[in-house]
């Protein structure tokens, strides 16, 4: 399938690692023109230069903090003197280090406060600097990456999955706000990926070797969340690849998809993703 993404302009955000990363070289192999945003400089550029060998045509580089509004105004300028357009944007940063336990470990708002306003009002953000150049563009997308346990009830996971349910409202809204300008909204809600670094390596880092299993492999990662954090199997009994949830994504950001809007595409293998 075609999915009419070469010479696309599009910006990624959250692309120094992850699926962030994942999602910016499935985009560079359809050929597309890439913006990568985030924080660290050097995951950036180890990011670029993989998009550049798969063959994206240009690769601009952004360093923002979702937390400031006037970051996320600079980084959309800076794009701004290289393109007048931009047809998709993926919102998928995230700050869920130091977010994880239940309620009563979190005596103060702090950790409430800071992740609801990088993960919900950084997708704010970035869409208010970027619609300019969304309308201005003859077809564009936006993604907004939430999670397969937003609305769930895990203690765990409480802090994180309020911010990214609020993530899938304001992406409904928005769908149904920019839809007369021919510009569509989608939520895209992965379960588990194994990721270096970042959220997972905060969450998961030290219990693989607590109970013998090897981090490197997908079924002892969905092990791991059962045994250790009461999570629920997928029916395909593992988590799913980077890859796999970065190809999704490229097809709901393609010009191809032309018509769905205000969807919430779950990808967790089966079952209820918490
Ligand atoms: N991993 C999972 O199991 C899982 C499951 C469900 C949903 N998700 C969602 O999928 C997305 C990617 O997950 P991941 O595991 O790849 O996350 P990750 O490894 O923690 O990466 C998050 C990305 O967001 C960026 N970021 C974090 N805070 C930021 C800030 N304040 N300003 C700008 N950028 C910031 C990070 O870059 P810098 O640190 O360089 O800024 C990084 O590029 C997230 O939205 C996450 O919530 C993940």
């Amino acid at each position: 399938m075609d999915l009419g993404l070469r010479d696309a302009h599009v910006v990624v955000v959250g692309a120094s690692r992850g699926l962030g990363r994942g999602i910016a070289r499935a985009f560079a192999r359809e050929g597309a023109r890439l913006a990568l945003i985030a924080r660290s400089r050097k995951g950036l550029e180890k990011t670029a230069a993989q998009c550049r060998e798969l063959g994206a045509p240009e690769v601009l580089l952004a360093e923002a903090d979702m937390s400031s509004r006037e970051a996320v105004d600079a980084a959309f300028a800076e794009i701004g003197k290289s393109w007048s357009t931009i047809n998709v944007l993926i919102n998928n940063a995230a700050n869920s280090i130091g977010t994880h336990g239940p309620s009563e470990k979190f005596a103060d708002e702090t950790m409430y406060a800071d992740a609801y306003n990088v993960i919900t009002l950084g997708y704010v953000r970035t869409t208010r600097a970027a619609l300019p150049f969304m309308k201005a563009a003859d077809w564009a997308r936006i993604v907004n990456v939430s999670t397969a346990s937003s609305g769930g009830s895990s203690p765990v996971l409480h802090i994180y999955n309020m911010s990214k349910t609020a993530v899938v409202s304001l992406s409904k809204a928005q769908a149904r706000e920019f839809a007369p300008y021919g510009i569509s909204v989608n939520i895209f809600s992965p379960a588990g990926i194994m990721v270096e670094g970042g959220n997972w390596g905060e969450v998961m880092n030290g219990y693989f070797e607590k109970h013998g299993l090897d981090p490197t492999n997908p079924y002892d990662a969905v092990e791991l969340s059962v045994r250790q954090f009461g999570g629920t199997k997928p029916w395909m009994d593992r988590y799913g690849l980077i890859a796999e949830y970065a190809d999704a994504i490229t097809f709901l950001g393609s010009r191809t998809n032309s018509y769905m809007t205000g969807h919430d595409m779950v990808v967790h293998g089966g079952g209820n993703g918490d």
